[in-house]
């Protein structure tokens, strides 16, 4: 039987350590594609001629021609420009949608099966214009920011309360940018809501809304907070390992519960555009998005962020 295969456009900061992390949970055949010549080439036989020493049976190989794309179970997608200190996402929109749109016209006409992954920023609307221009059904072309937005909000959790972040269960929703919503009604430590947790070690219900408002807003900027730090580039081992969990979801139909980028139809009230919601990712992509009821303040951040993807789509012109 034949291994799966996974496609990686854009062989950067984040392409590479993808290419790594496929390679070691061996979860198919990686082909590392890029427009700057040799270099996927040589990332992938660096990280190829580690198999032996981390005992991986896959292949990783690297290209500058779309066609080795071909039969792609799975493609995920980071070229274009990260930002630098002091640029939101949305400051990417101009050039990065140049590429995205050459990017999926690639896929489109080389892997027209394949479940597509973005991670390229401004994230909600480079996955809508991938959609748009390969015309693949939206089940099967999604976003990654949610993973990761999720991810922080419980890493910060986690490290306040002393606890394994294997426990605590947080998520985010909405666009991926200064606007997303962060759900701290279910912010919870193995079901045992964290402004409860937090109320016990400070003693006070104020001091924990207080607590629990600075890692919202630690989380909103989290991707801002390792830019300036970082002073060249953004994040990029934990998109990659976000994307990674998403594409294994799908490729060994886990179906797992994942806030993801998807295509709402009137979900959360929204109709025609891509916003992070949770989401079953198995075989069939995103094979169901999970609605549940959001009290009067959610929807009105929701709605707040589900705006500013709209404003950000719009000048898109699509
Ligand atoms: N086709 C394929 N690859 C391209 C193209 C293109 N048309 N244009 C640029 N690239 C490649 C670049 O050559 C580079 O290797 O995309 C890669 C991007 O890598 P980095 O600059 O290292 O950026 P990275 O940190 O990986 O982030 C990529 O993900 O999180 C987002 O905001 C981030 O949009 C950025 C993207």
């Amino acid at each position: 039987m034949a291994r799966p295969k996974i496609a990686l456009i854009g062989g950067g900061q984040i392409g590479g350590v993808l290419a790594q992390l496929c390679a070691l949970r061996e979860l198919g055949d990686v082909v590392l594609f890029d427009i700057v010549e040799n270099m996927p080439q040589g990332k992938t036989l660096d990280i190829a001629e580690a198999a032996p020493v981390d005992g991986f049976d896959v292949s990783v190989t690297g290209t500058n021609d779309y066609k080795d794309i071909a039969d792609s179970d799975v493609v995920i997608v980071t070229a274009g420009l990260p930002r630098k200190p002091g640029m939101s996402r949305d400051d990417l929109i101009g050039v990065n949608s140049k590429i995205m749109t050459s990017v999926a016209e690639g896929i489109r006409d080389n892997a027209p099966d394949a479940h597509v992954i973005i991670i390229s920023n401004p994230l909600d609307a480079m996955v809508t214009l991938c959609q748009k221009v390969t015309g693949f059904p939206s089940n099967r072309v999604m976003g990654q920011a949610g993973v990761l937005d999720s991810a922080r909000f419980q890493a910060f959790i986690a490290w306040e309360l002393g606890v394994s972040v294997k426990d605590v269960n947080a998520m985010t929703l909405g666009g991926h940018g200064d606007t997303m919503v962060p759900l701290v009604r279910y912010a919870s430590v193995n079901g045992i809501p964290v402004l409860e947790l937090l109320e016990q070690k400070y003693g006070s219900a104020e001091k924990a809304n207080e607590v629990m408002t600075a890692m919202v807003d630690r989380t909103k900027a989290a991707g801002g907070e390792v830019v300036k730090l970082l002073g060249n580039g953004s994040a990029f081992y934990s998109p990659a390992s976000s994307a990674v969990a998403m594409a294994e979801s799908i490729l060994k139909d886990q179906k797992r519960v994942l806030p993801t980028c998807a295509l709402l139809k009137g979900e959360f009230g929204i109709d025609g555009f891509y916003v992070g919601v949770p989401c079953v990712l198995g075989s069939g992509g995103v094979e169901k998005i999970i609605e549940f009821k959001l009290d009067a303040t959610e929807q009105a951040l929701m709605d707040n962020s589900v705006a500013a993807v709209k404003e950000l789509v719009g000048s898109m012109g699509l």
